[in-house]
């Protein structure tokens, strides 16, 4: 598969097989993960990598739109550290590159996968600080659900109303 096709295939998949995925491919959707764009090359992310069901399963409870990740064999929390940080503005826009790297990566392994909002919301954000007890200078981003799952539809969202040419 190639990475437009990875493209047009991904979707949001939030129920999963029963098995696990191996310790190779978590390395290889994190590799994804780091090899994204950044502003300043900063690469401000870390990740939480969670097997442990009852850790997935409280993890659900971070927001109502959470559930997946309690279906999930690998739930990945992706963070950021400030101490990477040169150009402060863009940490979001870093992590959420990293983060469709990750998606991306998952389609082309046979796995399927979420992407649960945490930032910018605040109770969110709050909520992944005190679960992890992260230090200070680090804060969730994103919580990912993943596992391997054959569901899968695809949706054209091609809109040519969108495009503009040479001017709005
Ligand atoms: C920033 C962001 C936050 C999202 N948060 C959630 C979430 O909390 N729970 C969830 O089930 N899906 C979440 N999604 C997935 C979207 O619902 C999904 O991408 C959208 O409906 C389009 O469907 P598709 O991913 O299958 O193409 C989120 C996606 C993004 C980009």
């Amino acid at each position: 598969m190639n990475i437009y096709e990875g493209i047009q295939k991904r979707r949001s998949i939030r129920s999963y097989e029963n098995r696990p995925v191996e310790k190779e491919t978590i390395e290889k959707l994190l590799k994804a993960g780091m090899q994204a764009p950044s502003a300043g090359n900063q690469q401000p992310w870390e990740f939480i990598v969670v097997e442990d069901k009852e850790t997935l399963e409280k993890l659900s409870s971070a927001h109502i739109y959470a559930g997946p990740i309690k279906n999930a064999p690998l739930g990945i929390i992706v963070l950021a550290n400030e101490k990477y940080l040169r150009f402060q503005q863009y940490w979001q826009q870093d992590l959420a590159a990293a983060t469709e790297n990750i998606l991306l990566a998952a389609v082309e392994m046979g796995l399927g996968a979420v992407w649960m909002g945490i930032a910018p919301d605040e109770d969110r954000m709050a909520f992944i600080k005190d679960f992890f007890n992260l230090p200070k200078g680090v804060e969730g981003f994103a919580m990912l659900a993943v596992g391997y799952s054959s569901a899968n539809k695809f949706e054209d969202r091609f809109d040519a109303s969108r495009i503009h040419y040479e001017k709005y």
